[in-house]
Protein backbone atom coordinates (compact mmCIF):
# COMPACT_ATOMS: atom_id res chain seq x y z
CA UNK A 1 0.00 0.00 0.00
CA UNK A 2 0.99 3.43 -0.86
CA UNK A 3 0.08 6.50 1.26
CA UNK A 4 0.42 10.45 0.71
CA UNK A 5 3.62 11.21 3.07
CA UNK A 6 2.02 14.35 3.91
CA UNK A 7 5.16 16.54 3.09
CA UNK A 8 7.42 13.99 5.37
CA UNK A 9 10.30 12.69 4.09
CA UNK A 10 9.45 9.04 5.65
CA UNK A 11 6.73 7.00 6.58
CA UNK A 12 8.53 6.91 10.28
CA UNK A 13 8.53 10.47 10.82
CA UNK A 14 5.15 10.78 9.08
CA UNK A 15 4.00 8.40 11.81
CA UNK A 16 5.96 9.93 14.95
CA UNK A 17 4.51 13.10 14.09
CA UNK A 18 0.28 11.71 14.15
CA UNK A 19 0.62 10.03 18.20
CA UNK A 20 -1.30 12.96 19.31
CA UNK A 21 -4.42 12.21 16.67
CA UNK A 22 -3.85 8.21 17.07
CA UNK A 23 -4.17 8.38 20.44
CA UNK A 24 -7.17 10.42 19.98
CA UNK A 25 -8.54 7.86 18.43
CA UNK A 26 -8.16 5.28 20.00
CA UNK A 27 -9.94 7.11 23.76
CA UNK A 28 -12.35 8.29 21.48
CA UNK A 29 -16.02 7.26 21.94
CA UNK A 30 -14.98 4.65 24.77
CA UNK A 31 -14.84 6.72 27.78
CA UNK A 32 -17.75 6.87 29.94
CA UNK A 33 -17.60 9.47 32.52
CA UNK A 34 -20.25 8.48 34.27
CA UNK A 35 -19.23 5.43 35.75
CA UNK A 36 -15.32 6.38 35.62
CA UNK A 37 -14.88 3.32 33.10
CA UNK A 38 -14.58 2.77 29.41
CA UNK A 39 -16.96 1.10 27.00
CA UNK A 40 -15.51 -1.33 24.94
CA UNK A 41 -17.70 -2.73 22.19
CA UNK A 42 -15.75 -5.67 21.00
CA UNK A 43 -14.36 -7.43 23.73
CA UNK A 44 -17.61 -10.42 24.30
CA UNK A 45 -16.59 -10.64 27.71
CA UNK A 46 -19.38 -10.13 30.01
CA UNK A 47 -18.49 -8.72 33.79
CA UNK A 48 -18.97 -12.34 35.52
CA UNK A 49 -16.50 -13.62 32.95
CA UNK A 50 -14.36 -10.75 33.60
CA UNK A 51 -14.32 -11.40 37.35
CA UNK A 52 -13.57 -14.77 37.03
CA UNK A 53 -10.19 -14.54 35.37
CA UNK A 54 -6.84 -15.35 37.53
CA UNK A 55 -4.63 -14.27 35.18
CA UNK A 56 -3.78 -13.12 31.73
CA UNK A 57 -0.98 -14.14 29.09
CA UNK A 58 -0.20 -11.86 26.45
CA UNK A 59 1.26 -12.98 23.49
CA UNK A 60 3.17 -10.94 20.47
CA UNK A 61 6.30 -10.40 18.74
CA UNK A 62 8.83 -7.57 18.76
CA UNK A 63 7.43 -4.68 19.21
CA UNK A 64 4.09 -5.44 20.25
CA UNK A 65 5.04 -8.13 22.56
CA UNK A 66 7.14 -5.09 24.63
CA UNK A 67 3.57 -3.67 24.27
CA UNK A 68 1.91 -6.08 25.24
CA UNK A 69 4.71 -6.01 28.95
CA UNK A 70 3.22 -2.52 29.75
CA UNK A 71 -0.37 -3.73 29.15
CA UNK A 72 0.67 -6.60 31.38
CA UNK A 73 1.59 -4.38 34.30
CA UNK A 74 -1.20 -2.30 33.74
CA UNK A 75 -3.99 -5.13 34.13
CA UNK A 76 -2.06 -6.35 37.16
CA UNK A 77 -1.97 -2.60 38.70
CA UNK A 78 -5.03 -1.60 37.71
CA UNK A 79 -7.14 -4.72 37.44
CA UNK A 80 -5.24 -6.52 40.23
CA UNK A 81 -4.93 -9.95 37.84
CA UNK A 82 -1.51 -11.71 37.43
CA UNK A 83 -0.52 -10.78 33.88
CA UNK A 84 2.21 -11.06 32.12
CA UNK A 85 3.68 -11.06 28.22
CA UNK A 86 5.62 -13.79 26.65
CA UNK A 87 6.77 -13.43 22.65
CA UNK A 88 3.88 -15.78 20.95
CA UNK A 89 6.98 -17.60 19.22
CA UNK A 90 8.09 -19.25 22.37
CA UNK A 91 4.56 -20.00 24.02
CA UNK A 92 3.73 -21.63 20.80
CA UNK A 93 6.81 -24.21 21.20
CA UNK A 94 7.07 -24.93 24.66
CA UNK A 95 3.87 -26.57 24.99
CA UNK A 96 2.02 -24.39 27.54
CA UNK A 97 -0.59 -25.25 30.27
CA UNK A 98 -3.72 -23.87 28.74
CA UNK A 99 -5.79 -22.87 31.97
CA UNK A 100 -9.38 -22.36 31.27
CA UNK A 101 -9.07 -19.41 33.98
CA UNK A 102 -6.77 -17.43 32.10
CA UNK A 103 -7.65 -14.61 29.49
CA UNK A 104 -5.03 -14.60 26.50
CA UNK A 105 -4.39 -11.76 24.79
CA UNK A 106 -2.97 -11.59 21.18
CA UNK A 107 -1.70 -8.58 20.30
CA UNK A 108 -0.54 -7.91 16.79
CA UNK A 109 -0.10 -4.49 14.44
CA UNK A 110 -0.76 -6.77 11.57
CA UNK A 111 -2.84 -8.85 12.84
CA UNK A 112 -1.00 -11.63 10.02
CA UNK A 113 2.24 -12.35 12.14
CA UNK A 114 2.22 -16.17 11.44
CA UNK A 115 3.72 -17.16 15.33
CA UNK A 116 1.02 -15.01 16.93
CA UNK A 117 -1.72 -16.63 14.98
CA UNK A 118 -0.43 -20.20 15.70
CA UNK A 119 -0.72 -19.23 19.19
CA UNK A 120 -4.21 -18.27 19.19
CA UNK A 121 -5.09 -21.23 17.02
CA UNK A 122 -3.75 -23.63 19.17
CA UNK A 123 -5.36 -21.89 22.08
CA UNK A 124 -8.69 -22.27 20.94
CA UNK A 125 -7.91 -25.93 19.76
CA UNK A 126 -7.53 -26.53 23.29
CA UNK A 127 -10.74 -24.13 24.49
CA UNK A 128 -8.82 -21.24 26.03
CA UNK A 129 -10.79 -17.99 25.26
CA UNK A 130 -8.14 -15.31 23.13
CA UNK A 131 -8.82 -11.86 22.58
CA UNK A 132 -7.18 -9.81 20.40
CA UNK A 133 -5.22 -6.71 20.83
CA UNK A 134 -4.85 -6.19 16.59
CA UNK A 135 -4.55 -2.87 14.37
CA UNK A 136 -5.53 -4.33 11.08
CA UNK A 137 -9.11 -4.27 10.85
CA UNK A 138 -10.25 -7.76 9.68
CA UNK A 139 -7.19 -9.10 9.93
CA UNK A 140 -6.20 -12.99 10.69
CA UNK A 141 -6.03 -12.95 14.26
CA UNK A 142 -8.88 -10.41 14.52
CA UNK A 143 -11.17 -12.82 12.64
CA UNK A 144 -9.95 -16.07 14.72
CA UNK A 145 -9.97 -14.50 18.36
CA UNK A 146 -13.28 -14.43 20.39
CA UNK A 147 -13.11 -10.58 20.93
CA UNK A 148 -10.85 -7.62 21.53
CA UNK A 149 -10.37 -4.21 21.13
CA UNK A 150 -9.22 -2.19 18.05
CA UNK A 151 -6.15 -0.37 18.27
CA UNK A 152 -6.92 2.52 15.84
CA UNK A 153 -3.65 3.49 14.95
CA UNK A 154 -4.44 4.31 11.65
CA UNK A 155 -2.40 2.60 8.54
CA UNK A 156 1.55 2.47 9.57
CA UNK A 157 3.43 1.75 6.65
CA UNK A 158 7.02 2.10 8.13
CA UNK A 159 8.70 -1.30 8.49
CA UNK A 160 9.67 -0.38 12.46
CA UNK A 161 6.10 0.49 14.63
CA UNK A 162 5.80 3.56 16.16
CA UNK A 163 2.34 4.96 16.38
CA UNK A 164 1.20 1.74 16.74
CA UNK A 165 2.93 0.80 19.57
CA UNK A 166 1.77 3.73 21.81
CA UNK A 167 -1.61 3.24 20.42
CA UNK A 168 -1.48 -0.59 21.51
CA UNK A 169 -0.81 0.18 24.64
CA UNK A 170 -3.08 2.96 25.69
CA UNK A 171 -5.68 0.34 24.04
CA UNK A 172 -4.37 -2.07 26.84
CA UNK A 173 -4.83 0.99 29.18
CA UNK A 174 -8.21 1.02 28.47
CA UNK A 175 -9.02 -2.54 28.77
CA UNK A 176 -7.00 -2.58 32.05
CA UNK A 177 -9.16 0.19 33.14
CA UNK A 178 -12.02 -1.64 32.27
CA UNK A 179 -11.37 -4.46 33.96
CA UNK A 180 -10.18 -2.67 36.93
CA UNK A 181 -13.83 -1.40 37.09
CA UNK A 182 -15.60 -4.74 37.13
CA UNK A 183 -13.54 -5.81 39.76
CA UNK A 184 -11.70 -3.78 42.48
CA UNK A 185 -10.27 -0.51 41.38
CA UNK A 186 -12.03 2.36 43.11
CA UNK A 187 -13.93 5.27 41.33
CA UNK A 188 -11.77 7.87 42.30
CA UNK A 189 -8.64 5.85 40.82
CA UNK A 190 -10.84 5.61 37.43
CA UNK A 191 -11.26 9.15 37.30
CA UNK A 192 -7.89 9.88 37.64
CA UNK A 193 -6.79 7.08 35.18
CA UNK A 194 -9.36 8.81 32.54
CA UNK A 195 -8.15 12.32 33.35
CA UNK A 196 -4.71 11.22 32.60
CA UNK A 197 -5.46 9.30 29.79
CA UNK A 198 -7.53 12.56 28.51
CA UNK A 199 -4.05 14.60 28.85
CA UNK A 200 -2.26 12.00 26.60
CA UNK A 201 -2.63 13.86 22.98
CA UNK A 202 -1.49 17.33 24.46
CA UNK A 203 1.42 15.97 26.49
CA UNK A 204 2.35 13.91 23.34
CA UNK A 205 2.66 16.68 21.07
CA UNK A 206 4.77 18.99 23.93
CA UNK A 207 7.00 15.97 23.55
CA UNK A 208 7.30 16.50 19.53
CA UNK A 209 7.45 19.91 19.74
CA UNK A 210 11.29 19.08 21.44
CA UNK A 211 12.21 17.81 18.43
CA UNK A 212 15.27 19.92 17.37
CA UNK A 213 16.44 18.90 20.79
CA UNK A 214 16.68 15.29 19.99
CA UNK A 215 18.38 15.86 16.93
CA UNK A 216 21.06 17.44 18.42
CA UNK A 217 21.66 14.92 20.92
CA UNK A 218 21.13 12.48 18.61
CA UNK A 219 24.13 13.95 16.58
CA UNK A 220 26.03 13.85 20.12
CA UNK A 221 24.95 9.46 20.27
CA UNK A 222 25.36 8.64 16.31
CA UNK A 223 28.90 7.23 16.82
CA UNK A 224 28.37 4.81 19.29
CA UNK A 225 28.94 1.16 18.49
CA UNK A 226 27.23 0.57 21.07
CA UNK A 227 24.68 1.87 23.72
CA UNK A 228 22.83 0.66 27.07
CA UNK A 229 19.46 1.22 27.92
CA UNK A 230 17.81 0.43 31.33
CA UNK A 231 14.92 1.02 33.28
CA UNK A 232 13.10 -0.13 36.11
CA UNK A 233 10.03 -2.22 36.33
CA UNK A 234 7.53 0.13 34.48
CA UNK A 235 10.60 1.70 32.65
CA UNK A 236 12.15 -1.67 31.64
CA UNK A 237 9.91 -2.22 28.70
CA UNK A 238 10.34 0.95 27.75
CA UNK A 239 13.88 0.82 27.63
CA UNK A 240 13.60 -2.55 25.65
CA UNK A 241 10.95 -1.06 22.66
CA UNK A 242 13.81 1.84 22.36
CA UNK A 243 16.74 -0.22 22.02
CA UNK A 244 14.83 -2.51 19.46
CA UNK A 245 13.72 1.04 17.40
CA UNK A 246 17.89 1.89 17.16
CA UNK A 247 19.00 -1.67 16.30
CA UNK A 248 16.26 -1.76 13.46
CA UNK A 249 17.27 1.91 11.72
CA UNK A 250 20.70 2.73 13.05
CA UNK A 251 22.04 -0.90 12.75
CA UNK A 252 23.71 0.31 16.44
CA UNK A 253 24.00 -2.56 18.75
CA UNK A 254 22.11 -1.86 21.94
CA UNK A 255 20.93 -3.96 25.06
CA UNK A 256 18.39 -3.62 27.12
CA UNK A 257 18.36 -4.11 30.83
CA UNK A 258 16.28 -3.94 33.93
CA UNK A 259 18.32 -1.30 36.22
CA UNK A 260 18.62 -3.40 38.58
CA UNK A 261 20.78 -5.67 36.60
CA UNK A 262 23.35 -4.05 35.97
CA UNK A 263 25.38 -5.28 38.57
CA UNK A 264 24.69 -8.65 37.97
CA UNK A 265 26.73 -8.53 34.94
CA UNK A 266 26.40 -5.79 32.17
CA UNK A 267 28.41 -3.02 34.15
CA UNK A 268 31.05 -5.12 32.78
CA UNK A 269 30.48 -3.39 29.68
CA UNK A 270 30.17 0.27 30.74
CA UNK A 271 32.94 2.37 29.27
CA UNK A 272 33.00 6.10 27.91
CA UNK A 273 32.15 4.11 24.07
CA UNK A 274 28.87 2.55 25.44
CA UNK A 275 26.57 5.45 26.54
CA UNK A 276 23.65 4.21 28.60
CA UNK A 277 19.93 5.95 28.30
CA UNK A 278 17.92 5.75 31.50
CA UNK A 279 14.51 5.79 31.83
CA UNK A 280 13.81 7.47 35.17
CA UNK A 281 10.18 8.51 36.14
CA UNK A 282 9.48 10.63 39.07
CA UNK A 283 7.95 7.85 40.73
CA UNK A 284 8.64 5.71 43.97
CA UNK A 285 11.96 4.53 41.94
CA UNK A 286 13.62 7.42 41.73
CA UNK A 287 16.08 7.09 44.40
CA UNK A 288 17.01 3.63 42.73
CA UNK A 289 17.24 4.93 39.19
CA UNK A 290 19.80 7.64 40.42
CA UNK A 291 22.06 5.05 42.24
CA UNK A 292 21.74 3.39 39.44
CA UNK A 293 23.22 6.19 37.10
CA UNK A 294 25.64 6.82 39.77
CA UNK A 295 27.06 3.61 39.28
CA UNK A 296 27.51 4.55 35.27
CA UNK A 297 29.05 7.51 36.19
CA UNK A 298 31.51 5.93 38.73
CA UNK A 299 32.71 3.96 35.46
CA UNK A 300 33.00 6.91 32.80
CA UNK A 301 29.98 5.99 31.42
CA UNK A 302 27.93 8.28 28.92
CA UNK A 303 24.14 9.01 30.44
CA UNK A 304 20.87 10.19 28.48
CA UNK A 305 18.06 10.28 30.99
CA UNK A 306 14.58 10.68 29.78
CA UNK A 307 12.80 12.57 33.12
CA UNK A 308 10.58 14.22 34.37
CA UNK A 309 13.50 16.87 35.41
CA UNK A 310 16.71 17.65 35.47
CA UNK A 311 19.03 14.65 36.28
CA UNK A 312 22.10 15.86 38.11
CA UNK A 313 23.99 12.43 37.36
CA UNK A 314 23.20 12.41 33.12
CA UNK A 315 25.30 14.03 30.98
CA UNK A 316 22.05 15.10 29.03
CA UNK A 317 18.38 14.58 30.32
CA UNK A 318 15.17 14.48 27.61
CA UNK A 319 12.60 16.15 29.99
CA UNK A 320 8.84 14.57 28.99
CA UNK A 321 5.15 15.93 30.61
CA UNK A 322 4.65 13.99 33.67
CA UNK A 323 1.31 11.69 33.89
CA UNK A 324 -0.24 9.54 36.32
CA UNK A 325 2.57 6.71 37.31
CA UNK A 326 0.47 4.12 35.67
CA UNK A 327 0.92 5.96 32.22
CA UNK A 328 4.35 7.75 32.38
CA UNK A 329 6.07 4.27 29.66
CA UNK A 330 3.37 6.10 27.25
CA UNK A 331 4.90 8.99 27.23
CA UNK A 332 8.83 8.11 28.00
CA UNK A 333 8.72 6.23 24.98
CA UNK A 334 7.90 8.69 22.31
CA UNK A 335 11.43 11.06 22.67
CA UNK A 336 13.32 7.82 22.22
CA UNK A 337 11.03 7.13 18.78
CA UNK A 338 12.53 10.21 18.09
CA UNK A 339 15.97 9.96 18.74
CA UNK A 340 16.65 6.03 17.19
CA UNK A 341 14.96 8.18 14.15
CA UNK A 342 17.64 10.88 13.61
CA UNK A 343 20.29 8.72 14.63
CA UNK A 344 19.50 6.76 11.44
CA UNK A 345 19.16 9.74 9.59
CA UNK A 346 22.67 11.19 10.29
CA UNK A 347 23.84 7.68 9.51
CA UNK A 348 22.27 7.77 6.27
CA UNK A 349 20.28 4.57 7.06
CA UNK A 350 16.82 3.40 4.79
CA UNK A 351 14.74 4.14 7.78
CA UNK A 352 11.56 3.31 6.32
CA UNK A 353 13.18 -0.28 4.91
CA UNK A 354 15.72 -1.56 7.24
CA UNK A 355 17.54 -4.37 5.92
CA UNK A 356 16.58 -7.53 6.44
CA UNK A 357 13.51 -6.55 7.83
CA UNK A 358 9.78 -7.18 6.74
CA UNK A 359 6.48 -5.19 7.95
CA UNK A 360 4.96 -8.49 9.00
CA UNK A 361 6.42 -11.82 9.61
CA UNK A 362 3.75 -14.21 8.10
CA UNK A 363 5.90 -17.13 7.69
CA UNK A 364 7.48 -19.42 10.22
C1 LIG B 1 8.50 -3.40 14.90
O1 LIG B 1 9.32 -2.29 14.87
C2 LIG B 1 9.05 -4.62 14.23
N1 LIG B 1 9.12 -4.45 12.81
C3 LIG B 1 8.56 -5.97 14.67
O2 LIG B 1 9.18 -6.27 15.89
C4 LIG B 1 7.03 -6.19 14.81
O3 LIG B 1 6.57 -5.51 15.94
C5 LIG B 1 6.74 -7.70 14.92
O4 LIG B 1 7.16 -8.35 13.75
C6 LIG B 1 5.26 -7.97 15.18
O5 LIG B 1 4.43 -7.48 14.17
P1 LIG B 1 2.89 -7.34 14.39
O6 LIG B 1 2.67 -6.35 15.47
O7 LIG B 1 2.33 -6.91 13.07
O8 LIG B 1 2.36 -8.70 14.81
Amino acid sequence: ASYDMGGHDTYMHKEISEQADAVDRVLRGRIDEKFSTVHLGGLNLDAREARGIRRVKILGCGTSYHAGMIGASLIEGLARIPADSEPASEFRYRNPVVDPDTLYIAVSQSGETYDVLAAVQELKRKGARVLGVVNVVGSAIAREADGGVYVHAGPEVCVVSTKCFTNTVVAFALLALHLGRIRDLSVADGKRIIEGLRKLPGQIQEILEGEEDIKKLAAEYADAKSMMFIGRVRGYPVALEASLKLKEISYIHAEAYPASELKHGPLALIEPAMPTVAIVPNDSLLEKNRAAMEEIKARSGKILAVAHQVQEKADHTIIVPKNEDELDPILMGIPLQLLAYHTALALGRDIDKPRNLAKSVTVE
